[in-house]
């Protein structure tokens, strides 16, 4: 396995310290997500033990460029003196005079985070010579900026060019658990995948292959599956264009012995909204205006089955449409049934994180990562520029 660049590489004792995160949690000007901002303190902690001052930076939502006030990181800097138990300065820029003057008064001990990177473009253009007056701030530079780390950003890898860099202990965790799910899962290894599109995840379930015993099959994207076999889905959402990527996925796993689970029920409305109770029918037998929601509770017990034989559960997208109760308990029943099996148990970032965090379960899996897209990447065997830069040579 490549070895990331650690912490303990570098000797930390009294630096000024650049420190990325991703705090992409505020959206119209209130943070929707405590988890990614939590998950970074133990970084922060470690370098305060260090005796390190520390910046922090972070880009919030896709501002293109310029400033959107909507997108300030102005509520996190409010959040982390709470978090922390001690003062944190809020920068209004992210690179210009005011910021270096303050950054040159930084003690040890003094936290202070800059404005949103993304409100100017050089951040998401790569531009070197923006990357080198963020470098200017500090004189070591660490990247726990997990969630962003498949985008080659300017603070994610033009700093990592110019200072003496390393891996942060959440970009440690999260490259490490997906290492070993790549390269020595313990046995037998399940991979449970829900969410909405198959033309998002065909390359993961392509990987997912070469290692799993069993992949379980959930969420919109079982539609598309369900259709590619013959079943008519009536109304259900489904992607007509991915049909034949599905039938591939099935005709890969049955050849490799690969255990593939479809929905054999599934929970049925003719409408989405908070009223719908939802119906459960047999696979085949959905009727005209039929949309399936969920998964039914046959499938359920069955996939609940493979989970509880496991050693290793990877489980990415919600099984049905989480966000209503009647169509929540297909993915409340796949958390419940890893919760309990002795497996060791990872969720994936994005909607799935989201959903075990707001039934709050997520502190009962072995790791729930905070990254959608990045886990994904990784998963899928990608290279990340993010991670390249923070690689032993
Ligand atoms: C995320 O939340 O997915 C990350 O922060 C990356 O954001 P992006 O998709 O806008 O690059
Ligand atoms: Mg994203």
């Amino acid at each position: 396995m490549n070895k990331l660049l650690t912490l303990e590489s570098l000797d930390l004792k009294n630096k000024k310290v650049f420190l990325r995160v991703d705090y992409n949690v505020v959206a119209d000007g209130k943070i929707i997500d405590e988890f990614r901002v939590k998950a970074s303190l133990p970084t922060i902690q470690y370098l305060l033990d260090q005796n390190c001052s520390i910046i922090l930076a972070s880009h919030n939502g896709r501002p293109g460029g310029k400033v959107v006030e909507s997108m300030s990181l102005r509520p996190v800097a409010r959040l982390l003196p709470r978090l922390l138990n001690r003062d944190v300065t809020f920068l209004d820029d992210c690179v210009g005079e005011a910021v270096e003057a303050e950054a040159s008064y930084l003690r040890p001990g003094d936290i202070m985070l800059l404005e949103n990177l993304r409100f100017h473009a050089g951040e998401e253009d790569n531009n070197p010579d923006f990357a080198k007056k963020l470098a200017g701030l500090a004189n070591v530079y660490v990247d726990d900026a997990f969630a962003v780390i498949h985008r080659a950003n300017a603070s994610l890898v033009g700093v990592a060019k110019i200072l003496p860099h390393c891996a942060g202990r959440l970009v440690q965790k999260e490259y490490e658990t997906f290492e070993m799910l790549k390269q020595k899962p313990p046995r037998p290894y399940t991979a449970v995948i829900g969410g909405a599109k198959i033309s998002d995840k065909i390359e993961v379930l392509d990987e997912l292959l070469k290692h799993v015993d069993a992949l379980l099959i959930g969420g919109a994207m079982a539609n598309t599956f369900l259709a590619a076999t013959g079943v008519n889905m009536r109304s259900s959402k489904l992607e007509k264009s991915s049909t034949s990527d599905a039938l591939k996925i099935i005709k890969k796993a049955a050849a490799k012995k690969i255990k593939l689970l479809l929905p054999t029920d599934l929970v049925v409305a003719k409408a989405i909204n908070a009223q719908q109770k939802g119906k459960v029918v047999a696979a085949g037998e959905l009727q005209p205006g039929d949309m399936a929601l969920d998964i039914g509770p046959d499938t359920m017990k069955a996939f609940d089955q493979v989970v509880a034989q496991s050693k290793t559960v990877f489980w990415n997208g919600t099984l049905g449409m989480a966000e209503l109760p009647a169509f929540a308990k297909a993915s409340s029943s796949m958390a419940h049934a890893m919760i309990s099996s002795d497996a060791q148990t990872i969720v994936g970032g994005g909607d799935t994180a989201a959903y075990v965090d707001s039934v709050e379960l997520n502190t009962h899996f072995s790791f729930v990562s905070t990254g959608g897209g990045a886990s994904l990447e990784l998963l899928a065997g990608k290279k990340l520029p993010g991670i390249a830069v923070l690689l032993k040579k």
